[in-house]
């Protein structure tokens, strides 16, 4: 079957509606819904507003137009409480509501741009580094189909397609180093890589992949190894720490009798074998670049995770945050995960100091960016 391609046009120049920028065209039909499109997206409800005008039959018409009626408090929880919370795709309001038949140029016109992800580096790159790298630790997301949510698995969009890059790449020739980009060209080669997203297949050397440096804003590890760290990560979390490791690693081979403060490092994922996917966390134990505290969730019929790591350094913790002015980072997915990490703290600090003032140092410590959290 050959390729169908089209271009979208503005029908009436007269009205204000213009083909979104972000869709280039003429491109597939195909390419206009995976690479441009955010089919997966939550729609909004102005989104929504537009679906019901589509929608054949008269009750699903209305009960979506119900969902938009932003002056009543009523609906607005149910857009809340169906839609945002559930995290309702646009693909599963298609299938809740068949009777919507949207004309495809429609569709293209009020589908967001597909949203740029972001990934932590999970490696130290020195200056001048002969082989300048940048690696990145990321998880596939997949969510099974749920009765109230979704009927069908839900893909992330980004981690499939470069777990589908970085299986396709294996089998190509590696990059030229010359191709590495600096942030500013960078920049330039997405809008290249945008406008010509068909060409943009694999050659020889393999794929772009189109990357926006972000400067981080408040979670930066101390370049200073004089201030004692406490790294709490779980799963991809453990992205930031390791980089920041290897720059421990590489301070200390630089200047051999340098003096390293505390670090320690709670690192909790499922099983040794599955996901501990740095056995060089070790290394760096052995070494006495950091103290390593390992949680193991899915090991034994009994759950660990990294709050019993804690609460097992409770002593040792409390000095280093109370008398050694340690700074406390903590990075991973799970929103459960830092409320429970902070109540262990607070917990730790009352029951050490036999008083009950952790709730408020923790909240003084955050607010003099001492405590700082990365989390998805
Ligand atoms: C600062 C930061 C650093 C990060 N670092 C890492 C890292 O180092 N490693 C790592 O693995 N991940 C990291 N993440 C998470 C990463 O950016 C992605 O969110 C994750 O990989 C899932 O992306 P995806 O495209 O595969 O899934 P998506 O397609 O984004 O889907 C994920 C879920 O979000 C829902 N969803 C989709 N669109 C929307 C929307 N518009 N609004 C709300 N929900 C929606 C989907 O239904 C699905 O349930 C980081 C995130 C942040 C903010
Ligand atoms: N890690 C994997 O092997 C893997 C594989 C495929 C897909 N994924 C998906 O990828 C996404 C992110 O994966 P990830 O590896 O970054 O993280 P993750 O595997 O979801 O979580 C990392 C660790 O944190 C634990 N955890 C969960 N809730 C916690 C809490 N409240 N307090 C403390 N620890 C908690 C997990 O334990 P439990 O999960 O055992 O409770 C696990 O040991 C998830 O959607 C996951 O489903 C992960």
């Amino acid at each position: 079957m050959g390729i169908k391609r089209f271009t979208l046009e503005a029908l009436d120049v007269n009205k204000k509606d213009q083909i979104p920028t972000h869709i280039r065209t003429p491109c597939s039909v195909r390419t206009a819904l995976t690479c441009f499109c955010d089919l997966n997206c939550i729609p909004t409800r102005n989104i929504i507003r537009v679906l019901s005008d589509y929608a054949k039959d008269s009750t699903e018409a209305q009960t979506l137009l119900n969902l938009t009626d932003i002056s009543s408090i009523e609906a607005k929880q149910q857009y809340i409480t169906q839609i945002e919370t559930p995290k309702q795709t646009l693909l599963s309001i298609f299938q809740k509501y068949p009777s919507i038949e949207i004309p495809l140029d429609h569709l293209l016109e009020i589908l967001p741009i597909i949203p740029k992800r972001y990934y932590s580096i999970s490696n130290y790159l020195p200056e001048n580094s002969p082989n300048p790298q940048l690696e990145f630790t990321f998880s596939i997301f997949n969510q099974s189909p749920s009765e109230e949510n979704h009927a069908f698995t839900d893909y992330g969009i980004c981690s499939n397609w470069m777990k589908q890059l970085a299986k396709e790449a294996k089998q190509l020739d590696p990059l030229p180093t010359d191709t590495l980009m600096s942030p500013s060209r960078a920049l330039e080669e997405e809008k290249l890589f945008l406008n010509n997203i068909e060409l943009a297949l694999p050659s020889n050397h393999g794929y772009y992949l189109p990357i926006i440096p972000r400067n981080i804003t408040n979670f930066r590890l101390p370049l200073d190894l004089s201030i004692p760290v406490i790294m709490v990560a779980t799963g991809t979390g453990i992205s930031p720490f390791r980089g920041y490791l290897q720059y421990r690693k590489y301070q200390k081979q630089k200047v051999p009798n340098l003096e390293l403060a505390d670090a320690w490092l709670f690192y909790g994922c499922r099983h040794p074998e599955r996901d501990f996917l740095f056995p060089e966390l070790e290394n760096f134990g052995q070494e006495g670049l950091v103290n390593l505290r390992t949680a193991f969730s899915r090991l034994n019929p009994d759950k660990v995770y990294v709050q019993q790591r804690l609460r097992e350094e409770s002593n040792i913790i409390y000095n280093l945050m109370v008398y050694k002015n340690a700074r406390i980072y903590i990075c991973g997915e799970a929103n459960e995960m830092v409320k429970s990490v902070k109540e262990t703290l607070i917990s730790i600090i009352n029951a050490e100091s036999h008083k009950t003032t952790g709730n408020d140092l923790l909240a003084s410590w955050i607010s003099e960016k001492r405590f700082l959290l990365d989390i998805w």
